[in-house]
């Protein structure tokens, strides 16, 4: 079995995923857009964010946003695109159940869809956990497995499954989000009572739920088109956002935990650690760390930063 959805084995490039689905694309989009309207703060963190395809949404509420992917070659094949046109973004190549932060660094952060990669929830909860600051706010998208479609597709089968809490692995696919049939992969649907109980665990509470990507058909798509079908999204995102139906829910969530207010660091030195024990770095040269606790070396490749531990 796979621990890492790992994009680079098969050199899937995820931006082409994006090239037929403008929809799916702002629907997520407006969904962000409102929720950022009203956040602020200095470091920021995009989990699994890619080629930054939602940076836009994020950029101007946070000083320091970063993106954390571990697809190292999908970092920086697009780094020079996001650093044109994001000033300032940092990119780190990283896994999300090892961070490369200081403990209580973020005043935000975003994982859109990756959780469905994400087979070690305990793990990765309580290691976001440690790197977010008190009160700051944390936006958790994921697969809804009891979505409206689902629900039908089990009823008229008279199978009950779909309803157990437990998270749903999606049969293998070709070609999809880099996995490839005759591979194992990793590709979850959760339920959302399984997803609030986790957050509730790590102390991360439910300010707002969101759904999203509630028309996500093809046949809707060639029957009414892109322009009819955003209109008719944002209705629905503002109307019916409190159920179950959407393929997709975004949750606008706060943490609150013990953590002391210190001085804010301004350079991503000084808020990295070592991603396996989090021991001090030491930076030896500009592309070298060294951990003082376990003596780790990490790299720097192409100007990113090589964090990736398992
Ligand atoms: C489907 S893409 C989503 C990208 C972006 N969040 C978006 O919505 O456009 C999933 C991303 O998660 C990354 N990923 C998967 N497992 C990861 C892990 N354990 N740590 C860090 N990144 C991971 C992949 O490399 C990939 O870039
Ligand atoms: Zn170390």
């Amino acid at each position: 079995m796979i621990d890492i959805a790992e994009y680079d084995i098969f050199d899937y490039d995820y931006s082409k995923y994006w090239e037929n689905r403008r929809y799916e694309n702002l629907a997520e989009k407006n969904v962000l857009n409102k929720i950022f309207l009203k956040k602020a703060g200095y470091w920021f963190l995009d989990i699994g964010g890619s080629y930054g395809r939602l940076t836009s949404t994020y950029y101007e509420s946070y000083n320091k946003p970063i993106i954390l992917d571990y697809s190292l070659k999908t970092l920086i094949k697009n780094k020079e695109y996001i650093k044109a046109k994001y000033p300032g973004v940092e990119l780190v190549a990283a896994n999300a159940y090892k961070m490369p932060f200081k403990k209580d660094t973020f005043d935000g952060a975003l994982m859109v869809r990756v959780i469905h990669h994400i087979e070690k929830t305990d793990t990765y909860f309580k290691e976001l956990n440690r790197i977010m600051k008190n009160g700051s706010s944390y936006i958790q998208e994921f697969p809804n497995k009891i979505h409206i479609k689902a629900v039908l597709r089990s009823l008229l089968k008279l199978n009950f499954d779909l309803f157990k809490e437990d998270p749903y692995l999606q049969p293998k696919a070709t070609g999809s989000e880099g996995s490839k049939k005759q591979y194992d992969h990793i590709f979850y649907n959760y339920h959302p009572k399984y997803i609030s109980r986790l957050l509730k665990k790590n102390n991360f509470k439910i300010l707002k739920k969101y759904g999203c990507s509630y028309l996500r058909s093809p046949l809707i798509k060639k029957i009414l088109g892109e322009d009819v079908m955003l209109f008719a999204e944002k209705i629905l995102q503002s109307t019916l956002s409190w159920t179950n139906i959407p393929p997709s829910i975004f949750l606008d969530t706060k943490i609150t935990k013990k953590g002391k207010k210190g001085e804010i660091p301004h350079n991503l030195i000084s808020v990295l650690a070592c991603p396996s024990c989090k021991g001090n770095l030491l930076f030896k040269r500009e592309d070298l760390a060294i951990c003082e606790k376990c003596s780790k070396e990490f790299h720097k490749k192409e100007e990113i930063w090589d964090f990736r531990v398992n």
